[in-house]
């Protein structure tokens, strides 16, 4: 009787030193098991004369269900203690920062292409537009080049059939424009151009944008004012200067190439003239009444320039860290 009583105490003590489940396993063999303490003392009472057995017997089972009991509790403690360290290491910082979303933007390019068409807007060109698969007369022969002319090799043009080209540039929307309209008429022509051509410098797809002024008295002097002002506020710089650099182009006379001072020196950023009278024949404009400028703008160029781009190659790669510093 007095062995039980210790077994009680001995168990309690055991069930208390666990830890885990599986600790508290091999202690409840120990007793409640089939060759267990408390199953061998059941086992034992047949020895034990009648007059014992019943208060003998009734022991162990008092012994056992404190047994059963400290088992219970000490289960209970192990799973509290066990939550208690899962919520431990499983807690949530609330005040963390919640995760980025990325926000898109647009490409550079096209920025360029939003602020060119509203500066020139503001001095009052609307903007016109025209294919990009575009016919021969409309990109060469209306533009005052005709087949076999020695111009033609100023372009290096992708072909689409014999008569129908990937715009070279956006001067045939001159063209499709005049012959569509009255003078006076002032637009600006916005798009991409294509030319078999590719390195750091040179893309086989660019954007021009194409500057038309026609109206009985326009002159040189307002072309060469019209750019000057545009590249100003283009760059946020009063100071910068436009140069007019004698050249040739077709469909201008005279033409000339366009520079703007940059970091000391000159940079050419564009072509630009005065529309050549056989083009306004082309499309049946009175080249005594009427007279009129041009000039193409090179937008990758005036990107390149306001951002420090160096590599022309990085507006077509779509790599993320070079678009993002965009947004
Ligand atoms: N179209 C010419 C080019 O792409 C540029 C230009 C446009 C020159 C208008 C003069 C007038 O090279």
């Amino acid at each position: 009787m007095n062995n039980l009583e210790y077994t009680l105490n001995e168990a309690r003590e055991d069930f208390d030193q666990c830890k885990s489940l599986t600790d508290l396993d091999q202690v409840k063999a120990k007793y409640l098991g089939k060759s267990g303490v408390l199953t061998e003392a059941l086992k034992s009472l047949g020895k034990l004369s009648q007059e014992d057995k019943p208060k003998v017997g009734a022991t162990i089972n008092l012994v056992k269900q404190g047994v059963e009991e400290a088992l219970e509790k000490r289960r209970e403690a192990i799973l509290n203690a066990s939550q208690a360290i899962q919520l431990e290491e499983e807690s949530l910082d609330v005040t963390l920062p919640s995760r980025k979303e990325d926000r898109g933007s647009l490409h550079p390019v096209t920025q360029t292409l939003h602020r060119v068409e509203s500066l020139f807007y503001s001095m009052g060109f609307s903007v016109a537009n025209g294919p990009q698969i575009e016919s021969d007369f409309y990109n060469f022969t209306a533009l005052n080049i005709p087949e076999l002319h020695p111009a033609r090799a100023m372009h290096d043009t992708f072909y689409i059939d014999e008569s129908h080209v990937l715009r070279t540039h956006t001067s045939p929307v001159q063209i499709r424009h005049l012959e569509k309209n009255k003078p006076p008429l002032k637009i600006i022509s916005p798009g991409r151009v294509y030319r078999v051509d590719s390195d750091a410098t040179h893309s086989p797809m660019f954007h021009q944008v194409e500057g038309l002024w026609v109206d009985q008295q326009v002159s040189f002097a307002n072309l060469k004012g019209i750019i000057e002002n545009f590249l100003q506020t283009f760059f946020d710089n009063n100071d910068l200067k436009v140069r007019f650099r004698p050249s040739y182009f077709p469909f201008t006379e005279p033409s000339a190439e366009i520079d703007m001072s940059w970091k000391g020196g000159w940079l050419e950023i564009g072509g630009c003239g005065m529309v050549h009278p056989e083009v306004f024949k082309h499309v049946g404009i009175d080249a005594n009444q009427y007279q009129g400028f041009a000039f193409g703008l090179g937008i990758e160029r005036l990107t390149m320039l306001r951002y420090g781009i160096q590599d022309l190659r990085h507006f077509f790669n779509n790599d993320l860290r070079f678009l993002q510093q965009f947004i």
